[in-house]
């Protein structure tokens, strides 16, 4: 198992520590664990001056998988977009063709307390929102800043999808969907963009190949206030990168905390990148508070997407299962009753569980 570890910024590198100690954990002797660090973020502008090294882009190239933390500072948009320590895991996405990324909301039942919604709205919860990750206003050109024909400042970027990129990610939400309920959202904003048009059109063809597959189509708008509404009616939903953003930080807020979500993004192989999906944190930084179960998932992911290690990804999500009914939390997840513990006890607990 070839592994590059890429902590980053932020609360990165505390989470990604707890992530690998509990890998050495469930590896044990069973198997070579080659892991390599390479910095990214403002760490490769530190080490190389460039959030993404071209030594790290190399270690990631070579890998079979990647650990990531998170990258990103605070106030980085005042960088160009190229040199900005978050536009680094932007840039290897789309440089290892990472196209298709998993977003899992599973509400563990000791949370259902922590979740802002009501227990009876939430409970059960368990879909996958599949993001399309190297495409739409993210990559699309033409973009930046101009001069309008009034002389005045004015920003542009570009939504674009083209024929086969919708077709590559509506395969992968198909085949995800008849893993799991055999139904499939797709949320675009059809009314209103040729984008979304398009995306619809295709992702419907796409279905006729898959007839026992129960699809659907929401505009985002409407996705987003059924996903506070009713958000047991979803199992899989398939959407494009602006939207698979902003709808799987809402998802993350059913469970309770975006602490707690694991992200792998994906391409055509079993190669993966594996990700907290909670970002930098940059006020709790440094300081041991930080929720690493999401890196520790993240790391789940992983055994099961790349090495194919599913027994292995059972017991490390197992043990997480179990510090959480021991009454475990770390800040984020706190429940009265409960017993507050830092990022390092979190990991060794996690550890410890393994065993159990
Ligand atoms: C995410 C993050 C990133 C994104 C940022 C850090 C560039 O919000 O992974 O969801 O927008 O893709
Ligand atoms: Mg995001």
């Amino acid at each position: 198992m070839k592994i590059a570890v890429m902590p980053g910024d932020g609360i990165g590198p505390e989470v990604t520590a707890q992530a690998v100690k509990v890998l050495k954990a469930v590896v044990g002797k069973s198997q070579p664990l080659e892991l390599v660090e390479a910095p990214i973020g403002q760490a490769g502008i530190d080490a190389a001056g460039d959030p993404l090294p071209a030594a790290s882009s190399e270690i990631a190239r070579k890998a079979d998988a990647i650990l990531f933390g998170s990258a990103g500072m605070p106030g980085d948009e005042a960088i160009p977009f190229p040199m900005r320590p978050g536009a680094s895991l932007l840039r290897l996405r789309k440089e290892l063709g990472l196209f298709a990324n998993f977003r899992p909301a599973l509400l563990f039942p000791e949370l259902i307390g922590a979740s802002t919604l009501k227990p009876e709205v939430v409970q059960g919860l368990d879909l996958m929102i599949l993001r399309e990750l190297t495409g739409d206003a993210y990559f699309g050109e033409p973009r930046g800043f101009g001069i309008n024909a009034a002389g005045e400042r004015e920003a542009f970027n570009t939504m674009r999808y083209c024929e086969s990129e919708v077709e590559r990610i509506a395969h992968v939400a198909f085949r995800t969907a008849r893993l799991r309920k055999k139904k499939l959202c797709s949320v675009d904003k059809a009314n209103v963009l040729e984008v979304g048009q398009l995306w619809r059109e295709v992702v419907t063809r796409v279905g006729g190949g898959y007839p026992d597959v129960e699809l659907s189509h929401l505009f985002v708008d409407a996705a987003a206030m059924q996903l506070m509404r009713a958000p047991l009616q979803f199992d899989v939903i398939v959407t494009g990168n602006i939207f698979g953003d902003i709808l799987s930080d809402a998802a993350a807020m059913l469970t309770g905390s975006i602490g707690m979500l694991p992200s792998a993004s994906m391409g055509q192989g079993t190669k993966g990148l594996y990700e907290p999906v909670h970002g930098t944190a940059p006020d709790i930084a440094g300081k041991n508070l930080a929720n690493p179960l999401a890196a520790i998932l993240s790391m789940a992911m992983m055994l099961r997407y790349s090495f194919g290690q599913a027994a292995q990804a059972d017991r490390v999500e197992r043990a997480v299962r179990k510090v959480l009914a021991d009454g475990l939390r770390t800040g984020d997840i706190f429940q009265a009753g409960c017993r507050r513990v830092g990022t390092e006890e979190m990991g060794q607990a996690v550890v410890a569980a393994l065993a159990g």
